[in-house]
Parts: structure tokens; C-alpha cells; sequence
């Protein structure tokens, strides 16, 4: 992924129009399936858990807030650190919740620091995952666990969903479950597991599909432009949209929680 295209899908992530979409947790399943990977991963009050693609601290919210954890969000868009922030401030939570810039695959964390890493419907979009992981596994102390969450596909994507559209909306680079094992597996990390929850991503879609009916019509019309970003939300995109919508709902697009531990 080139940089502009980089920037374009961080741009994405931090437009008001994606959270009106998705709400405030930027995944499938929200805060219930963070609660889910918390459950695998084993976290308890007291942990240190660093959050990778934080965006605005919907996850550190829910750890810090709900299971008494310390958390350190990081992303690479610091007006999102910044909506971070002021939540956990405005939440009395800002002693156990802290924002860093920072790149996931040059984490500004020392190695063996935190007792586990998460990292939720991001590790797709990051242009190189092995190293993405690498870093992960590196901060990660013996024994600690990582809990990754994200889009997969069962089948080759169609052409219609390999182009830059679907390079800036982040589905051009979604990767089978096996892949992603394999990526772990390859960072030293060992008991890794998957577990499916395309019902979410299903329910997700639906979801967002009712929200966007209104614009269908603007949409066909070519009318919607998103301006921080510079996408025009043409027929193009609506063709996307259905697409990735058929490969939901008959099941080639999933969404997986992905575990693992670093070894002692
Ligand atoms: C789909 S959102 C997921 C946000 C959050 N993890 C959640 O589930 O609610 C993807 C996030 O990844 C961030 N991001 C993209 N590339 C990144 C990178 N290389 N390093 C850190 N953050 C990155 C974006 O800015 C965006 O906030």
C-alpha cells in the first residue's frame, strides 16, 4: 500500500461518517466481542495491555473502565489520541488509560514491557503484517498473550474488490484465518487459536446497510463526497459495498478472533 493510500485509510478511520456508521468501536461485534478476546486472552485487573489502532480509545475505555486493567492505547492519527484523551479524562479513567503516537510496525515500546497485546480490525490494513507482528510479539513478556481480531476471507477476493477503493475502505488485504496463525506462529508465538464470528460481521453489515439506504439514491447520482478524505462516493463505491455484502452473507468474508501466547 503506498503512502497517500495509507494516509487515505487512516483518514477513513477518524471521519465522523465511519463512526456514525460503526459507532464508537471501529469493529465488527463491538465492545462484546472485545469482551470475548479479553475472555481468551485470560486478562485481569492490574495487566498491562497495549492497544494497537487504538483510534479514539473505545477498547482502553472498556479495559481500564471495565476490567481494571492499564492500558496504552497507540495509533498513528493523534486527532483520534486526542478524542482519546479527553474521553478517558471525562471518564476518570486517564490514571489506567495513556495515548502514544506511534506506527504498529515500529511500536515506541520497550521489549518485554506489557503483559498483552491486543490489536482489533486493524492488522489487515497495516501494509507489513509480519512485522506488525514482530512487534508485537517483541513487547509482549514471556508468557504474555496477544488477541488479535479481524476480517477473513475463505475465498479469493473478486477483482472488484482488489482495486484502490477497496484498498482506502481496507478490504483489498484481508488474509485467510491460516494466514494469520501463520504470522503468529512465524513471530515465536505458540497455543494459537481462531475463533469465528461472522455472525457479527453479518449483523455489522446489515447494519450499516440500513443506514446508508437514504443515500443509496445521492450514492447512484454520484452526489456523497467524503471531503477528508477525497473520496467521491460514486456508483463505484455502492457496487463495492454490495459485493463485499454477497462474499458477508454467503460466508467468504468472515470476522475471527485470533489468540496466542509467547512462550516462557
Ligand atoms: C478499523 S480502525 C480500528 C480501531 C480500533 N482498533 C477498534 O477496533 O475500534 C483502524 C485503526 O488503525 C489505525 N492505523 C492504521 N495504520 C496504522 C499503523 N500503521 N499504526 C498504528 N495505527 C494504525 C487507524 O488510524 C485506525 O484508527
Amino acid at each position: 500500500m503506498n503512502k497517500q493510500l495509507r494516509i487515505s485509510c487512516s483518514g477513513l478511520y477518524r471521519h465522523p461518517a465511519v463512526h456514525w456508521l460503526m459507532g464508537e468501536s471501529l469493529h465488527p461485534g463491538g465492545l462484546t466481542l472485545t469482551r470475548r478476546l479479553a475472555e481468551k486472552m485470560g486478562l485481569v485487573q492490574g495487566n498491562l495491555v497495549l492497544d494497537v489502532a487504538t483510534s479514539r480509545g473505545a477498547t482502553p475505555g472498556y479495559l481500564a473502565g471495565e476490567l481494571g486493567c492499564r492500558v496504552v492505547g497507540i495509533d498513528l492519527v493523534t486527532d483520534s489520541l486526542a478524542r482519546a484523551l479527553e474521553d478517558s479524562k471525562g471518564r476518570h479513567l486517564d490514571r489506567a488509560a495513556h495515548y502514544v503516537a506511534g506506527d504498529a510496525e515500529s511500536l515506541p515500546i520497550a521489549s518485554g514491557a506489557v503483559d498483552a497485546v491486543i490489536c482489533e480490525c486493524s492488522l489487515s490494513i497495516f501494509p507489513d503484517k509480519p512485522q506488525a507482528v514482530r512487534e508485537m510479539a517483541r513487547v509482549l513478556r514471556p508468557g504474555g498473550a496477544i488477541g488479535i481480531s479481524d476480517v477473513t476471507r475463505s475465498v479469493e477476493l473478486p477483482e472488484s474488490l482488489r482495486g484502490v477503493i477497496s484498498q482506502v475502505a481496507c478490504l483489498a488485504d484481508v488474509k485467510r484465518p491460516e494466514d494469520y496463525m501463520a504470522l503468529l506462529s512465524e513471530a515465536g508465538l505458540d497455543d494459537i487459536r481462531v475463533e469465528d464470528h461472522g455472525e457479527e460481521l453479518k449483523a455489522l453489515a446489515g447494519a450499516i446497510k440500513k443506514k446508508l439506504g437514504p443515500l443509496g439514491l445521492m450514492m447512484k447520482m454520484g452526489a456523497v463526497k467524503v471531503p477528508q478524505i477525497g473520496l467521491d462516493l460514486g456508483s463505484s463505491v455502492k457496487d463495492l459495498l454490495s459485493e463485499a455484502d454477497r462474499l458477508i452473507q454467503d460466508g467468504g468474508l468472515s470476522y475471527c478472533l485470533i489468540t496466542g501466547q509467547k512462550p516462557m
